[in-house]
């Protein structure tokens, strides 16, 4: 698989990444299932998806641990990437950015994953209590320790933090410049697919003109724009899908349009190239530094996601994409 690179440190990993939430965290919990996400995991490695996106905050903890039954046999061929600052409480995730729980969380994190260095640690979201340059200065003191080899910030939250009128990250670029004062950021993570694009304004071009890696989470639209849901499908109460905005059955039949869009550049690039690959091949054709990591429990989407890598979209497929209606139904 086509390699690229993360910051200005040239980490190297495979242009399409695994983002190991849904094995999990954020979707049906009925549907978990620890062996056949192990299996998906290691299939990620062969076929060259090496980085491995996951966070303490997912399960909680559990898919860090998931992920260090792996790395005890496979270590050298990963990139891990994990978060700290969410903590998963009773009814409420609240953030921590206090430097002295970032540094317990950091060890946490090292044993629950069995390895003494983390390729990459994420901020997941700053605390609003604690100014974020003194959180990103613990997480400095993490690589000057050996402990991580690279920082990078989350901006995912933006959506809710937005301000009437503002552009979606216009607060993220800020507090990159704050942070980037202090330690340099190696990579960003916000949403980035067909049908939220918005990075592109003005994130995107931020880390491009930086170096800076950015890692598109959910590339797939959580699995709409692949097209295998139907609109009317029922989420469970403990999938993230059952509160969005997009996927009530009403914006789920108002967005076909944009799955037809992509099966029909699909199509034309033979019978067995699906939407969920067009869809990733966009992502990665927005930019050199650009790595999707789909979120996959099941070997099957990633033996399909990691072949995406090789699809290259025409002009022709990319002006088709970009002339699809915006997606409806908002958080906003
Ligand atoms: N930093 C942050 O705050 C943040 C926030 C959200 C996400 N993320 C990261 O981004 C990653 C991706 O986001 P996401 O997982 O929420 O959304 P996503 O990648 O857009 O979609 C994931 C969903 O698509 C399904 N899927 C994957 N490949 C498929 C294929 N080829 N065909 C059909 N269905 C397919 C998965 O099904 P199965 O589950 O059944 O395999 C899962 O339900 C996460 O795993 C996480 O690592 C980070």
């Amino acid at each position: 698989m086509e390699r690229r690179t993360i910051g200005a440190g040239a980490l190297a990993v495979g242009a399409v990444g695994l983002g190991c939430m849904p094995m999990s965290w954020g979707y049906s919990t009925s549907r978990q299932h620890g062996e056949k996400s192990l299996r998906a995991v290691h299939r990620a490695l062969d076929l060259g998806s090496t980085l491995l996106d996951t966070a303490d905050m997912y399960g909680p903890f559990t898919n860090e641990l998931l992920l260090g039954r792996v790395l005890k046999e496979r270590r050298r061929d990963a990139f891990v990437s994990t978060k700290v600052g969410l903590l998963v409480g009773d009814q409420h995730i609240v953030a921590n950015g206090r430097p002295g729980y970032v540094r317990r969380a950091c060890d946490a994190s090292l044993r629950r994953l069995g390895t003494d260095v983390i390729d990459l640690y994420q901020l997941h979201r700053a605390d609003p209590e604690v100014p974020v340059e003194e959180t990103w200065g613990a997480m400095a003191e993490l690589v000057r320790a050996g402990k991580v080899r690279a920082l990078g910030l989350c901006a995912v939250g933006a959506r809710s933090a937005r301000r009437p009128g503002a552009r979606l990250h216009d607060a993220t670029v800020r507090q990159l410049e704050r942070v980037q004062q202090v330690f340099p950021v190696s990579a960003v993570e916000a949403e980035l697919s067909v049908w939220s694009p918005e990075a592109l304004e003005t994130l995107l071009p931020w880390c491009e003109q930086r170096g800076v890696g950015f890692l598109a989470a959910m590339p797939l639209g959580n699995g709409f724009l692949t097209g295998t849901l139907t609109p009317g499908v029922g989420f469970e109460a403990d999938d993230l899908r059952a509160r969005h905005p997009r996927f009530t059955a009403e914006m789920m039949a108002a967005n076909q349009p944009i799955v037809v869009g992509l099966r029909r550049v699909a199509r034309r690039h033979g019978a067995h190239v699906t939407p969920a690959q067009v869809a990733l091949a966009w992502v990665l054709s927005r930019g050199r530094q650009v790595i999707p990591v789909p979120g996959a429990k099941r070997e099957r989407w990633v033996v399909e996601n990691a072949a995406a890598a090789d699809l290259r979209l025409t002009d022709r497929d990319l002006a088709e994409i970009g002339g699809l209606p915006a997606a409806q139904g908002s958080w906003d």
